[in-house]
């Protein structure tokens, strides 16, 4: 059967757990990377703008042998030019792979339903499931085992946020978000990550959710696609930056994370954000060694 990930569910404990310690491992040695797309392409297709992204995966494609194909949006023209069945079978008859951050989560469903190789989800408006990866590996090269550990996000109730409370149930990492009321966690995520076995605690208060935090992560108020209600978003989340005052009330060592891009002054001051509890650039580079591993991973059984 065709492996896919369009959220963190699709995979599963063991998978994750061999996941981030191939990452691990080819990270400290890259002359281990198995190079199981030699002469095979991944599609990259992007309806949103990128700098992580789009680097990291086209250089973890490259560290496994094979070749990037970054198709930019007017390109394709989903569902005007043609339909997104039909561009993603074109695709497929090329490429290994087809990976692509979109606007609506049912792109995916459908690219997914309509092709016989993985499809991957580098965004949606509902997951992120490759940040949602790089980030417990951040976690745990940072800070040691996941079993236990407690981390707090502080936010919107976002795409981010979703996959992460799928990669914390998988993993032993107790999640706590806090959110202002309208912009909490979808219900439905939240029941998905309790029956994996996830503890998820939802509140309105910054501070209860921080206290005792080994890690505290935001990412942005608005995502991509929202931006018409930027202005009403940051008055719904006044209050919920994290700033020195709300890590203070985290456990001591505790790390800050945040998938970036970054709004310093918004949803984080930049004396954390660019402080010693910091630990955001490498989260960044883990994205790349998180998805070479989800590539493999996915490669293994087509
Ligand atoms: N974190 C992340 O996905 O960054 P980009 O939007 O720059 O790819
Ligand atoms: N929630 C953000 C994440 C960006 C990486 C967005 O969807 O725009």
């Amino acid at each position: 059967m065709t492996r896919h990930c369009l959220e963190i569910d699709d995979l599963d404990a063991p998978r994750l757990r061999r996941m981030l310690e191939n990452a691990r491992a080819w990270k400290a040695d890259p002359s281990a990377i198995p190079q199981v797309l030699s002469g095979r392409g991944v599609a990259a297709l992007f309806e949103k703008p990128s700098a992580r992204t789009r680097s990291s995966t086209e250089m973890a494609v490259v560290t496994l042998g094979g070749h990037p194909i970054y198709i930019r949006p007017e390109e394709v023209d989903l569902d005007r030019r043609e339909t997104v069945e039909d561009v993603a079978r074109t695709l497929a008859s090329y490429c290994a792979v087809i990976a692509a951050r979109v606007f609506s989560h049912s792109t995916l469903d459908r690219m997914r339903d309509a092709v016989s190789v993985p499809v991957v989800n580098l965004l949606s408006d509902a997951a992120h499931p490759c940040q949602a990866l790089a980030d417990l590996l951040t976690v745990e090269e940072q800070l040691g085992d996941l079993e236990g550990r407690r981390v707090a996000f502080v936010g919107d109730g976002n795409n981010v946020v979703s996959s992460l409370a799928f990669a914390a149930a998988m993993s032993g990492v107790e999640l706590v978000v806090a959110s202002p009321p309208g912009f909490e966690v979808d219900p439905d995520v939240v029941e998905r990550a309790r029956n994996l076995g996830g503890t998820i605690e939802l509140t309105g208060d910054p501070y209860e959710a921080v206290h005792g935090a080994d890690a505290v992560y935001t990412d942005v108020w608005t995502s991509m696609g929202q931006e018409g209600e930027a202005e009403a978003r940051r008055a719904a989340f006044d209050g919920y930056c994290v700033d020195d005052a709300l890590m203070a009330e985290a456990s001591d060592g505790a790390i800050f994370l945040h998938c970036l891009p970054a709004h310093r002054g918004e949803e984080v001051a930049a004396s954390v954000i660019d402080g010693p509890a910091s630990r955001v650039w490498p989260q960044a580079e883990n994205r790349m060694h998180a998805t070479r591993s989800l590539l493999v991973d996915l490669l293994e059984e087509t």
